[in-house]
């Protein structure tokens, strides 16, 4: 029995009346989420009408329809996927990898067709697989897998537990045969999220999130595709008969997305090729923060009627064309597994690669992250590693090609010695990360460490940028942070880029430089995970450096912000007579700081105050600024009282922010905070 029906027989009796109604509003509410992507409920209250529907259906079973939105759950499990033959082809499209091919596209639909400029519709091109869904009468009856174009496979029991399909069309118009077709893809949160699972589970992980769709969409027991993330997009209608009728495709797919079924929300109609390329060059810069992964930009002739003048060649419509990005993802030899040491002495595992191009550049070393990962990704020298570079970001190497692995390569093992000064390589508790314990003395931390040190959160030397510092680095000029107050004008002056007067200005910053403070100190000495809130927590603590270089583990978790791994960082730091030597160096060039009345655990700057966060903030999240300003002694509350000391508000910040100007609570905005964090208390 489907909805149609069941409505029909409303009348006969209460209960089918309630769970018809039901029905509507689970499908009115699965098409505000997945097809508006505007929920006009919560999830809450959505599961609570499923539940009652479901309550329903269980105790009187003859009013369940196959369309129902409780038959999702799957649980048939069939011998074999049963073969379906398209009614009409599935075809592939034709690719463009540059603009002149997009020219040529354009300029043969103008000689064919006389039309110039050609409409197009654009939608991303999401990389899934195609999907063909039947629908009679507006019930959906058969899912088919694209197979070879012309015979795929039929995957109803599957497709019908994935909740962006609607199992039965909404509104007017409604033909009696309908094809949609589109893609089914897994989106990239919902992705790692599978994978972490997967691990847990002690299960493989898939390689990608196409993979990971199709092996979803292919499996023959239904109840394990309920439990994978499967989303579908529309892009496209194969066969219609009944029902009005429509002259070009935009209007078709509003339509669809009428009816209930998700359609791209990036589809745009644009005339020409310039503006095609405009929407190719804003998708390929926002691909990386896109729900879902796309691999091109589809284009094809909005006007029905010109789509059948040109037809199809024997793979693909003349009318469309995929104009696809540069892979993300290459397969390469790797060489070797270098250490690349951080400011911090992060000992970072990096992967030196044969050059390859992955995403329209060459690519020959890779980030393999830590330790960890490289267990986990049992990479070694010799593998054929996939190696991925999206966007701006790093590229790193995904995993290894079992398949091509030679004979004879060995596990790798993080070394036990920093590779730049031979300092004991030490893993930090419960972390991944693993460190040099050479600090300052170590010279591929130098340069990284001579920048934190004169960075604007530390000494605030003005003048003297990364590029000078690699300079007086490289040059041996300066060796540690102490031997920047040694620097002579005349050494500087033979410097690239450093005229006399830039040499003298840096002269005069680094001479200003020598009075500061002893929160900035601490924290431009560059002790790994003590940042300016808790070199800030620790300078009002202890009050002057030498209790602070003799404190136990124990004594140091009594500050405020400091937990066990910090409080073991700072003793390391401090045990190294080289970090030792660089500080003796440092008070001897000058550099001092008044003391701080010291003021124990109970008592620091906004001791005794309370703050209320609300808002959205652009420069911090809001969990950073509370423990920014619990480090200062600060209490932060979740509301708004008499008692509360201000109230720290961000954009659209709600009830909160009446509250406290009804009760005289003083508001600041972001600029205030920022102030309030950076005093030199
Ligand atoms: S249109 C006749 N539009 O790309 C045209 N395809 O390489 C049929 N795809 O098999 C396809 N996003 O699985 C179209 N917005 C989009 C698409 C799209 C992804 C896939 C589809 C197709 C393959 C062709």
């Amino acid at each position: 029995m489907t909805q149609d029906m069941a409505e029909n027989r409303a009348e006969e009796h209460p209960l089918v009346l309630q769970a018809t109604a039901l029905r509507q509003q689970l499908n009115h509410h699965n098409y505000r989420y997945y097809t508006l992507d505007d929920p006009e409920i919560s999830d809450a209250a959505y599961d609570q009408l499923f539940a009652e529907l479901l309550k329903l259906e269980q105790a009187s079973p003859e009013l369940k329809t196959d369309d129902s939105p409780t038959q999702r759950v799957g649980g048939e499990i069939l011998p074999e996927f049963q073969s379906v033959t398209h009614e009409q082809p599935m075809t592939s499209l034709d690719n463009a990898f540059e603009r002149k091919q997009m020219t040529e596209f354009e300029r043969r639909i103008v000689e064919r067709s006389a039309v110039s400029p050609v409409e197009y519709v654009v939608e991303p091109k999401l990389d899934g697989l195609a999907l063909s869904l039947l629908y009679e009468d507006g019930v959906l009856v058969r899912g088919a897998t694209r197979g070879d174009g012309t015979q795929g496979e039929d995957v109803t029991a599957n497709i019908r537990t994935i909740s962006s399909i609607p199992l039965c069309l909404i509104g007017e118009q409604i033909p009696q045969r309908l094809e949609v077709r589109g893609e089914v893809f897994i989106a990239k949160a919902d992705f790692e999220q599978l994978n972490r699972q997967q691990s847990a589970k002690g299960e493989k992980r898939f390689a990608n999130p196409r993979n990971a769709a199709a092996g979803s969409l292919r499996q023959l027991d239904s109840s394990i595709t309920a439990k994978r993330p499967l989303s579908f997009i529309s892009y496209g209608v194969g066969l219609m008969q009944g029902g009005a009728s429509y002259s070009h495709y935009n209007q078709l797919m509003e339509q669809l997305a009428h009816w209930g079924v998700p359609i791209s929300p990036e589809l745009k109609v644009v005339k020409g090729v310039a503006a095609c390329e405009a929407v190719y060059l804003d998708l390929q810069q926002r691909r990386s923060i896109l729900r879902y992964e796309i691999d091109g930009v589809v284009y094809k002739v909005n006007d029905f009627a010109l789509q059948e003048l040109l037809g199809f060649t024997a793979r693909a419509p003349r009318w469309a064309i995929a104009w696809k990005f540069p892979a993300e993802e290459a397969t390469t030899t790797l060489l070797a597994i270098d250490l690349q040491v951080g400011r911090t002495g992060a000992l970072t595992p990096v992967a030196r690669l044969k050059s390859v191009e992955v995403g329209g550049v060459t690519v020959s070393n890779a980030t393999l992250h830590n330790e960890d990962e490289v267990q986990r990704k049992d990479v070694r020298v010799g593998d054929t590693v996939v190696v991925r570079r999206a966007g701006d970001v790093i590229p790193e190497v995904v995993r290894m090609v079992p398949e091509q692995r030679p004979e004879n390569t060995q596990i790798w093992v993080m070394p036990q010695q920093c590779p730049a000064c031979g300092s004991s390589a030490v893993r930090e508790l419960d972390k991944a990360v693993v460190r040099c314990s050479g600090g300052l003395f170590c010279p591929a931390q130098r340069k990284e460490a001579v920048w934190h040190f004169a960075s604007r959160k530390g000494l605030d030397i003005e003048g003297l940028g990364q590029k000078l510092v690699e300079q007086l680095v490289e040059r041996d000029l300066v060796q540690t942070p102490a031997d920047l107050f040694l620097l002579k004008l005349e050494q500087l002056s033979t410097l690239e880029r450093m005229g006399p007067k830039s040499a003298t200005n840096l002269v005069e910053s680094l001479q200003k430089g020598r009075s500061t403070t002893l929160p900035r100190f601490l924290y431009a000495l560059g002790i790994p995970e003590v940042g300016e809130a808790t070199a800030r927590s620790l300078a009002h603590f202890f009050g002057d450096l030498p209790p602070l270089m003799e404190a136990t583990a124990e004594l140091l978790e009594q500050v405020d912000d400091v937990g066990m791994v910090v409080a073991q960082n700072i003793v390391t730091f401090f045990q190294q007579s080289h970090n030792r030597s660089v500080i003796v160096a440092l008070q001897r060039a000058g550099v001092q700081w008044p003391k701080i009345e010291q003021q124990g655990a109970v008592t620091l700057p906004l001791t005794g105050s309370t703050y209320v966060v609300t808002g959205t903030l652009q420069q911090m999240k809001r969990a950073e600024v509370k423990a920014q300003l619990q480090a200062l002694g600060a209490k932060v509350a979740g509301s708004v009282s008499t008692k509360t000391t201000a109230l720290i508000c961000g954009a659209d910040p709600g009830s909160k922010r009446d509250k406290a100007l009804s009760l005289g609570v003083p508001v600041l905005d972001e600029m205030d905070l920022q102030q309030l964090l950076e005093s030199d208390y």
